[in-house]
């Protein structure tokens, strides 16, 4: 859906209108890695803040591939495949990173605002809780 992301290009990013509070708080200084997998009030913000500001391009509530904007349960899909622990705890600091990275600055390709920033827009405690969201959505069969 090439066509439809074009469509997307240059829109703001809005913050959501979802409290942070109930998770521990991280201050300004971004993490290098996910610091809520396992807990649940991540996964409940995690899922309002998603739907607020992720949904409109990734798809509602994370459960589809077929929206304009790539499948973020597939982030990890490459992590998945070993069942070392060590190299997947490598790989899922990579993806975190990487993660981080992209919310932080969009994506910006060749002038054209695929993604807008999320700096100073999202606090890094949604980001982080909206990753455990739609890690825990089933990606199983291709929609
Ligand atoms: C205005 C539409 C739009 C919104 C809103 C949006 N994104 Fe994106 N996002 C995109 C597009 C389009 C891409 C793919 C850009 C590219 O690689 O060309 C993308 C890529 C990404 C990627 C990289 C995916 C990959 O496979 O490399 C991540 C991570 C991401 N978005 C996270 C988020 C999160 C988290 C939110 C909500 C806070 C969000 N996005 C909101 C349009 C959007």
């Amino acid at each position: 859906m090439l066509c439809s992301s074009l469509a997307l290009a240059n829109e703001v990013a809005v913050a959501p209108a979802v409290s942070p509070d109930g998770l521990p708080p991280l201050g300004e200084t971004w993490l290098a890695e996910n610091p809520y997998r396992g807990n649940p009030a991540a996964l409940a913000i995690g899922r309002d803040a998603y739907n607020q500001a992720c949904a409109r391009c990734h798809g509602a509530d994370a459960s589809t591939n077929a929206a304009p904007a790539p499948d973020l349960r597939q982030l990890n899909r490459f992590c998945k495949r070993t069942s070392d622990a060590e190299l997947n705890a490598a790989c899922m600091r990579d993806n975190d990173a990487y993660f981080a990275k992209t919310v932080r600055n969009g994506k910006v390709i060749v002038g054209v605002t695929h993604m807008p920033p999320w700096q100073g827009v999202l606090k890094q405690e949604l980001a982080w809780a909206i990753q455990v969201f739609f890690e825990s959505r089933v990606t199983g069969r291709r929609e």
